[in-house]
């Protein structure tokens, strides 16, 4: 009988992309993916670190579970992910319904592992890194989402060479490891073969990928732009995160000969306080991050910002933070993170004082939101009676008769289509702005 196996994921896109790697290798190894507990004979869990919150959802549900492992010991619980890579044999010890750790980079054996662990019953863990790449038969079967039937991720290079100071992911990732062209090239056409237009690229800096072509030849970011711009059925081309020490001009340079190139870039600026960025080691000031995208502006004067904010970092104060909230309401960021300061094992900061109060930190957080959903309700209102290209998503099923699509900076737009526009770009006038939805006629 097929083994059935419920995985749950926690954490950023790439954690989501790694888990559909999972599926897919156990999905060939004849194991059923299910996506409820019930007469489940594996569960596996991909955990995230980044925040403490995000490290004790793997507890609590490592409790939840307790009671379904007592009633059934042949059920297997594995745990990937970066709270794998940080807490290691720890996870053992905390939790003794564990039986596998497993890393993200060590994911693509997780059916030896179950094998093995049945055939000997010894906990297993192995959380290595590798510097190979470790998912070059990736097929896609599994690399689409939910939500969106034309869009993928595509992951590009893993890891980060950066340290800065409140971060566990270089720990957690390892170094940057970036993919061979030709893999990637591969992947994306597979999935425009299956009716992905956009591809969104992951990394956790893939502004710093740097890959070399099996004839040796050095292939940067822009490069690889350039050679995914050409695949035919990719209309569109998004990618997070960028670092913005890694924005080269020769990558502002790409936006202007690529036109597929999304209108909208998330790069993250964290604080608006050069005091703050300096503590943090991110190693750039405000007036570097501004004249960056002044250039950018330059090539693509419609370009739409999004950021990533940490409120409440050791030593922050009320003028450090509204430094913060000056940027946030000047640059217009729209789509942004904000993340209250958490201090992580073995970082930098973690050896500071984490002196701002949870109420202040609250504070902040909430202050901050309230500042990108007037900057969200801004773009919103200027897009109202300008022409937008769309990428058709699919019918409303909120809206008889409408479909939906999305536009470059992510809002979703409604109009009256027909079925032969799914996954084709369309300009489509925005007409009426109705609670937080645009409503448009196709053009
Ligand atoms: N490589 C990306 C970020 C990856 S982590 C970059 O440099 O922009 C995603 C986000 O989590 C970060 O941008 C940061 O805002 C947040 N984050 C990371 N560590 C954190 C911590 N210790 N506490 C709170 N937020 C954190
Ligand atoms: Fe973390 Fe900084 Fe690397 Fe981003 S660049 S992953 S925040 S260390
Ligand atoms: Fe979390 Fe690891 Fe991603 S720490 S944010 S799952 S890289």
């Amino acid at each position: 009988m097929h083994k059935k196996v419920y995985i749950k994921t926690w954490g950023c896109q790439m954690n989501h992309y790694d888990s559909n790697k999972i599926k897919f290798y156990l999905h060939y190894n004849n194991y059923i993916i299910v996506n409820s507990l019930l007469d489940v004979n594996i569960i596996i869990l991909n955990t995230c670190s980044v925040r403490q919150k995000a490290q004790d959802k793997l507890f609590f549900f490592l409790d939840r579970i307790k009671d379904i492992k007592k009633k059934n010991n042949d059920i297997i619980v594995a745990v990937g992910g970066c709270v794998s890579v940080q807490e290691k044999e720890n996870i053992f010890l905390r939790s003794n319904i564990v039986d596998i750790v497993f890393g993200p980079q060590t994911l693509h054996k997780i059916v030896d592992f179950i094998s093995k662990f049945e055939k000997d019953k010894k906990k297993i863990i192995d959380v290595e890194f590798s510097n190979i790449e470790k998912d070059k038969d990736f097929s896609i079967d599994f690399n689409t989402n939910l939500n969106r039937r034309s869009l993928s991720y595509v992951s590009i290079m893993e890891g980060c060479n950066k340290c800065c100071a409140y971060c566990i992911v270089p720990f957690t990732r390892g170094k940057e490891i970036s993919r061979l062209p030709e893999n990637i090239i591969s992947e994306i056409c597979r999935l425009s073969l299956y009716g992905i237009s956009e591809v969104n690229l992951l990394g956790q800096n893939v502004n710093a990928y740097c890959s070399v072509f099996k004839n040796n030849k050095k292939c940067n970011f822009s490069d690889l732009l350039k050679l995914i711009s050409k695949i035919k059925g990719i209309k569109r081309i998004r990618f997070t995160t960028s670092h913005p020490n890694n924005f080269t001009d020769e990558l502002i340079n790409t936006y202007s000969k690529i036109n597929k190139i999304v209108n909208f870039l998330h790069l993250p600026i964290q604080s608006g306080s050069n005091r703050i960025l300096k503590l943090m080691r991110r190693n750039y000031t405000v007036k570097y991050y501004k004249e960056l995208i002044k250039k950018i502006l330059f090539i693509r004067k419609n370009m739409i910002f999004a950021s990533d904010f940490i409120v409440g970092f050791p030593t922050e104060n009320k003028k450090d933070f509204k430094l913060t909230l000056d940027l946030i309401s000047e640059i217009k960021f729209d789509n942004s993170f904000v993340f209250i300061y958490s201090p992580r094992p073995n970082t930098i900061s973690s050896k500071m004082l984490d002196n701002i109060s949870i109420e202040e930190k609250k504070y902040r957080l909430n202050k901050i939101n309230n500042l990108l959903y007037l900057n969200s309700i801004y773009w919103l209102n200027k897009m109202l009676y300008s022409t937008q290209t769309v990428l058709v998503e699919n019918i409303s099923n909120k809206n008889l008769g409408f479909y939906y699509g999305y536009t470059e900076n992510n809002k979703i737009i409604y109009f009256k289509g027909n079925k032969e526009l799914l996954g084709q770009l369309v300009n489509i006038k925005i007409i009426k702005l109705y609670k937080n939805s645009l409503y448009g006629t196709l053009i």
